[in-house]
Formats: C-alpha cells, sequence, structure tokens
C-alpha cells in the first residue's frame, strides 16, 4: 500500500502503537464481544464455503470466528491499515490451525481488492474511525458478489457508552483540547447517531437495510482490569494523551480510573456498554 494520505499514516500509528496491547487483551475483547459478534456474523448471512471479507480485522479475533464459520472449504481476507496489528491476526489464525485466512494491508476506503469478490463481508468496531465512512461503504460494496451482505458492528452514542465519554471527555482536558463533536467523522461514536449509519448504507448502493442495537456490558473483577485494558489497547485515547510527559499522563489516567471506579459493585465492575449493528444486501 502506498501514498496513505496524513489521516490514513496517523490511525496507521495510533493502531501500529496499540497493536500488541489489543492482541494481550483477546481474551477480554472475546469475552465482551462474543454474543454480538455472534449476531453480525449470522446477519451476514455467512456459511460453510464462502469467500469472506473483514474489514479492519485488527488482531483478529474475529476472524477467527469467521475461519470456523466458512470452514476448510471457505476463505476469510483480513484486512486493516495497521501492519502491526495485521501480524497478530496472522500468528493466531495460525495458531488456531486456520489455513484459510490470509492477510492484506488496506485502508478500508480502498482496499485495493478485485471487484465481486467475496460472498459476505463483516467489519466489527472499524468503521468509525474512517474520516469517510460512505467512502469505506462503498469499496466494500465494490468488492461483494451481487446478494452478498456486509454487516458492521460500531458504538452506539455516548449517552449508552458512559465509560467511552469519560475516556475522552477525560483524556481531551488533561491535554488541554477543546469537548469533540461525538458525532464527528472518525470518533468513536462518531456513527451512533439513529439512523445515521443506515442512511450512509442506503447511499453506499445496498438495500435491505437494518439496524439492532445490543447492549454489551464488560464484567471484569475490578475497575483496574478495564484501565489495564484501556491503557494498552484503546488507540484513540492513547493517542490523545500521547503528546504529554509521563506525570501528566498517569495523572489523566487516575482521573479515569477514579470516575469509572463509579461502576464497581458487589457483582464486580460492570461497565456498560452499546452496540450497532447494521445489515445491508449489496
Ligand atoms: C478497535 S480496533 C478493532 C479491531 C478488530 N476488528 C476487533 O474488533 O477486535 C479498530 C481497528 O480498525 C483499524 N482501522 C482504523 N482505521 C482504519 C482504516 N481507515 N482502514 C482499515 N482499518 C482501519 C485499526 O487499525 C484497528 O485495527
Amino acid at each position: 500500500m502506498t501514498d496513505l494520505s496524513p489521516a490514513a499514516t496517523s490511525e496507521t500509528a495510533i493502531w501500529d502503537a496499540a497493536a500488541e496491547g489489543w492482541h494481550r487483551h483477546a481474551p477480554i475483547i472475546r469475552r465482551w464481544l462474543e454474543r454480538p459478534t455472534r449476531a453480525m456474523i449470522d446477519m451476514a448471512g455467512i456459511a460453510p464455503g464462502q469467500t469472506v471479507l473483514d474489514v479492519a480485522a485488527g488482531a483478529g479475533d474475529q476472524s477467527l470466528d469467521l475461519a470456523q464459520a466458512v470452514g476448510p472449504t471457505g476463505h476469510v481476507t483480513a484486512t486493516d491499515i495497521s501492519p502491526g496489528i495485521l501480524r497478530f491476526a496472522a500468528s493466531a489464525a495460525r495458531a488456531a490451525g486456520h489455513a484459510n485466512v490470509t492477510t492484506h494491508r488496506a485502508d478500508a476506503a480502498a482496499l485495493g481488492l478485485p471487484a465481486q469478490t467475496f460472498d459476505a463481508a463483516i467489519c466489527r468496531l472499524g468503521l468509525m474511525f474512517l474520516p469517510d465512512p460512505l467512502a469505506g461503504l462503498r469499496d466494500i460494496r465494490r468488492t461483494l458478489k451481487p446478494g452478498a451482505r456486509l454487516a458492521t458492528m460500531v458504538f452506539a452514542p455516548p449517552d449508552r457508552n458512559p465509560c467511552l465519554a469519560v475516556l475522552m471527555a477525560t483524556a481531551l482536558k488533561h491535554a488541554n483540547l477543546p469537548p469533540q463533536d461525538p458525532f464527528a467523522p472518525g470518533g468513536l461514536t462518531s456513527l451512533g447517531r439513529p439512523g445515521h449509519l443506515a442512511d450512509l448504507f442506503a447511499k453506499a448502493g445496498f438495500h435491505t437495510v437494518a439496524a439492532t442495537t445490543m447492549d454489551a456490558p464488560f464484567h471484569l473483577a475490578r475497575t483496574g482490569d478495564y484501565m489495564a485494558f484501556v491503557r494498552d489497547a484503546a488507540g484513540p485515547i492513547r493517542s490523545i494523551l500521547a503528546a504529554l510527559p509521563a506525570d501528566r499522563q498517569q495523572a489523566a489516567w487516575d482521573d479515569i480510573a477514579r470516575q469509572l471506579a463509579a461502576f464497581q459493585g458487589d457483582a464486580g465492575w460492570v461497565g456498560p456498554n452499546t452496540l450497532l449493528l447494521t445489515v445491508g444486501t449489496c
């Protein structure tokens, strides 16, 4: 992949830096997203023998589910803008014994893959990071065979994701940056506004578009377990704080931890989180 835009270069650097953390916390991510991932795979109509595209695949957790679902006669192409995180996807597939997964480094808005190739596509927690998600949807659609489905998972609005809202607002405050519009392109909750992503699917040419929200709370023992996850793996928050000296970064993380301790109770630390699943047919 050549000639990355400044936005793509910055996104690559953010996720290359968070790659090891996202991989290391794979067990937490799997527990958190197992049920919505199953739902997304069902919505995409994924079946044995299919050739499937996994966009913004990250460290490949959901690629393993896809590899399992399509079986040895099917194939999964796991794509991501970050070569660093894709290396973990390739090694996770090898370790799980899936010979039917290949990786391909690509910006989701310029996949560089042939037209009308895939029987289905998914994108788990990636589309919201695109500066132009409509361009991404159009390029994914271009690679799908007629009748194929795309299913995506993004975060619902900030009022349904209070932990994300705390993370973002507190990081910006400590970095002396102004508050951000939570629906501005490229942000964590940028595609969460009800109806917006379904409209983009339709604009990109998908038909029979449907969307549903799903609660996917984090169940962890302690606030500190969530803090360890976000400190290692939350690329956008890490990148806001990265310019600060170490003591000011620590002060920001301490402030975040103090606020998130509100979710600690008798059943452990339960962090509310709501996802938006959207599907469309090519
Ligand atoms: C929150 S992680 C999700 C990874 C994985 N899908 C999962 O759910 O475990 C977001 C991923 O989106 C990728 N990403 C961000 N912007 C992208 C873009 N423009 N094109 C392709 N991938 C992108 C990042 O590199 C990162 O791997």
